[in-house]
């Protein structure tokens, strides 16, 4: 499919594997919108890739209403849309708080499908669109001390494949991306520190994987595909 044209909205595209895809698609000539909670920091990447801002919280109902909204009255209707936003909270089950797994599923889970319900009204009518899932390596296998973020892209890949069921005769391709390790601000926030090597993932290895499975002729389509460093070691 050639890029050039379509209108894609990419969540949590403020920084990081968000900011990654946002920069290829642009690049192709993709019309792009990026979202994120944090105006000042969504406005400046928005402006450093000369792409759209729309703030607001895939978790809340209202905000991924109106983000899609803002979308499509803008750019004239919805081709892509990037399920990117997410975060990670890393604890033992012993320690885990309910009002901290409920924070990690609103934006990673309920966000996801929040924004996919707003834009598949749009792919069905117009019988055509991609949607893709940015899941986890986290989302195939469990851990220790991962039980809020390994389910929670659990949840995720099955919302995928229940979509996909649902959508494919639309014409719709549902994408479910896994990376592994990426060299973004994740770690920091989720109160890790990742070891910088010129060896390990960078957001661009998931956007350019990304920007291949869209470029794939719309007969056909990727429905899974994970990404990992060579050799990170
Ligand atoms: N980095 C990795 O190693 C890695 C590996 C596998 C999968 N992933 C997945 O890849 C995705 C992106 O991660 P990343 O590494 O790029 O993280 P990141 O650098 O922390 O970026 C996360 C982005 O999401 C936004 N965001 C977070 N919650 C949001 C919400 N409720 N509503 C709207 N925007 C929100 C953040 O902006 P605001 O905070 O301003 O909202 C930011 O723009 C996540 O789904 C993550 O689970 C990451």
């Amino acid at each position: 499919m050639e890029l050039t044209g379509k209108r894609a909205l990419i969540t949590g595209g403020s920084e990081g594997i968000g900011y990654g895809i946002a920069e290829a698609l642009k690049r192709r000539g993709a019309v792009v919108a990026i979202n994120g909670r944090n105006e000042d920091k969504l406005n400046a990447a928005a402006q450093k890739l000369d792409v759209t801002a729309i703030a607001g919280d895939v978790g809340s109902e209202a905000d991924a209403v109106r983000i899609v909204e803002t979308f499509t009255r803008s750019a004239g209707g919805i081709d892509i849309l990037v399920n990117n936003a997410g975060f990670g909270l890393f604890k033992p089950l012993v320690e885990i708080e309910l009002s901290e797994f409920e924070s990690v599923y609103r934006t990673n889970v309920f966000g996801a499908f929040l924004m996919a319900r707003e834009a598949a009204k749009h792919f069905i009518k117009q019988d055509e669109g991609d949607l893709i899932n940015i899941a986890s390596t986290s989302g195939l296998k469990g851990g220790r001390g991962a039980t809020m973020y390994s389910s929670s892209k659990f949840a995720l890949r099955s919302m995928s494949e229940c979509w996909r069921d649902e959508l494919r005769r639309h014409n719709v391709r549902v994408m479910h991306v896994n990376p592994s390790e990426v060299l973004t601000p994740f770690g920091s926030k989720a109160g890790f520190a990742q070891e910088p090597s010129p060896k390990k993932l960078r957001p661009q290895e998931i956007a350019d994987a990304i920007v291949g499975a869209l470029q794939l002729d719309r007969r056909g389509f990727i429905p899974e595909f994970s990404v990992f460093a060579t050799n990170p070691f």
